[in-house]
């Protein structure tokens, strides 16, 4: 199958989103003096913890039957210079991802890319963290604001630009499960 081929993303119902992103920013806020750079993967420690505190989350996991292998938060101050993330393919092998919104999340046009195949088999999306694009090698096709949780199609090429007079901190809460959410996608 080819994964770059499926929808670029899908839309999940979320009746919990309000009390997760009041959970998430509690949680953000005690915690923030220990962040190191603006995206905080959990050690095992703290993702026992943020669980133990997220009971919304926990609750709309549970409803859907997921079981969660990493969770990330990231966070964008706006005082750093790279405040827009250039078109990039995420790293391989993770093929979906839950993006949950927390706070100014609807800040940022998250832009969608088509890039040729013959392009794409030039790239080597296992070795690093993301992929960078060559800008003139990628058409858009999309875009969207982030404001409802969605499964995200990590192999089709993205990038992310603040609006004019963005509000932050940006917040968005990122999911891999052990479970691939293909069927989604499709
Ligand atoms: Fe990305």
């Amino acid at each position: 199958m080819q994964i770059h081929k499926l929808k670029p993303y899908h839309i999940l119902d979320c009746e919990h989103l309000n009390s997760i992103q009041s959970e998430c920013i509690f949680i953000i806020q005690n915690k923030l003096s220990t962040w190191q750079g603006d995206t905080w993967i959990d050690s095992t420690d703290c993702t026992i913890q943020f669980y133990k505190q997220c009971s919304s989350l926990r609750e709309w996991l549970a409803q859907n039957n997921w079981k969660v292998k990493t969770t990330a938060i990231t966070y964008i101050d706006g005082t750093e210079k790279r405040r827009n993330i250039p078109p990039h393919i995420d790293q391989l092998p993770i093929l979906t991802r839950v993006n949950i919104p927390i706070l100014n999340c609807d800040q940022a046009i998250v832009s969608l890319f088509s890039i040729s195949d013959e392009y794409r088999k030039t790239l080597d999306l296992k070795d690093q963290e993301s992929c960078s694009l060559d800008i003139n090698q990628c058409t858009k096709i999309n875009e969207y604001f982030l404001k409802q949780p969605i499964v995200f199609n990590t192999q089709v090429p993205h990038s992310v630009d603040p609006i004019p007079d963005a509000q932050y901190p940006r917040i968005m809460l990122t999911l891999t499960l052990f479970d691939e959410l293909l069927d989604y996608l499709k």
